[in-house]
């Protein structure tokens, strides 16, 4: 199999293995209500749909079963030392952003804005950020599209750009394109915080998921088997995780100056990456 690093550097269209399934995205995709009708349930409901997925998420979020506390905690601790001056933030696929708001509330943060494919997560966003002073905008969309949109009027922007825990989704190629598109809503000296589920170097997506998973069963303890088998399905079939020796050579690609890993292996996969202009 082709290292997905070479990938970077060849001109050839590379097709993925396992072309990813947009429809199944946890809790993102509630608006297409037309492809989840086929693909799920004859009887879908999008109002029960956004709230059985938005349920199983919260109680992840409650049991920190993805070390969110963790995770925020040294993106608190980041952001106070690295932004001294006002800071301005986009932040992609930013769901009710109540973690977001947390790290942010003893920030210099003068402007916001959170961009997600979820409109009732979007209006929990509001209330969650409505803490904190500063200018907020919540655009609903993908941010695939609106990221080209913003380079049209916000090129050199932002201070920095999150996207937590939605990146995964994305394949390969998409992933590289929209970090290079990235790098152009950055400041000079803004930075790019990726935080995700990555796969370990060399381990291949089939034995990411099993390892995964197994430690979902094992550890997450307190969800109904219902809540696990939606979750398995939504893994197994959204979830597309990257080395961090391949973000590496994309910020290499992009000439990013520096890369750093903030923290790693939190609840055996997720990592902290900075991408410094
Ligand atoms: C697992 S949640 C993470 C929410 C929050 N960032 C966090 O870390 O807790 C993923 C969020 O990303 C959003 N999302 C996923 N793909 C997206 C896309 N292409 N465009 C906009 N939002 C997206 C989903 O709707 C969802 O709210």
């Amino acid at each position: 199999m082709q290292e997905k690093s070479d990938y970077l550097f060849s001109t050839s269209v590379q097709i993925p293995l396992i072309a990813p399934v947009p429809t199944l995205y946890f809790f993102d995709n509630m608006l297409d209500k037309k492809t989840l009708i086929a693909t799920e349930n004859q009887s879908f409901q999008p109002q029960e749909f956004f709230n059985d997925q938005w349920k199983v998420y919260q109680k992840i979020l409650d049991n920190n079963y993805m070390g969110h506390h963790e995770i925020y905690s040294v993106l608190e601790k980041f952001l106070l030392s690295y932004f001294q001056q006002p800071l301005k933030m986009l932040d992609l696929g930013c769901g009710d952003a109540s973690f977001s708001a947390q790290a942010l509330l003893n920030t210099n943060i003068t402007s916001y804005q959170g961009i997600d494919l979820s409109i009732p997560a979007l209006e929990i966003a509001k209330d969650n950020m409505g803490k904190i002073q500063c200018d907020t905008t919540f655009t609903q969309g993908n941010f695939s599209e609106l990221i080209p949109e913003l380079m049209l009027t916000q090129r050199h922007s932002f201070d920095a750009i999150l996207c937590s825990f939605a990146l995964h989704h994305l394949s390969l190629e998409e992933k590289d394109l929209i970090i290079g598109q990235i790098k152009e809503l950055l400041t000079f000296n803004g930075v790019f915080i990726l935080i995700d589920v990555f796969r370990q170097a060399a381990e291949d997506r089939e034995t990411y998921l099993r390892r995964y998973l197994q430690s979902v069963r094992q550890d997450w303890s307190l969800l109904t088997s219902q809540e696990y088998l939606l979750l398995e399905n939504h893994i197994s079939t959204s979830d597309f995780p990257e080395t961090q020796q391949t973000f590496h050579a994309i910020s290499q690609k992009y000439n990013f100056s520096r890369f750093e890993c903030l923290c790693d292996n939190v609840s055996n996969a997720t990592q902290i990456l900075c991408f410094y202009r």
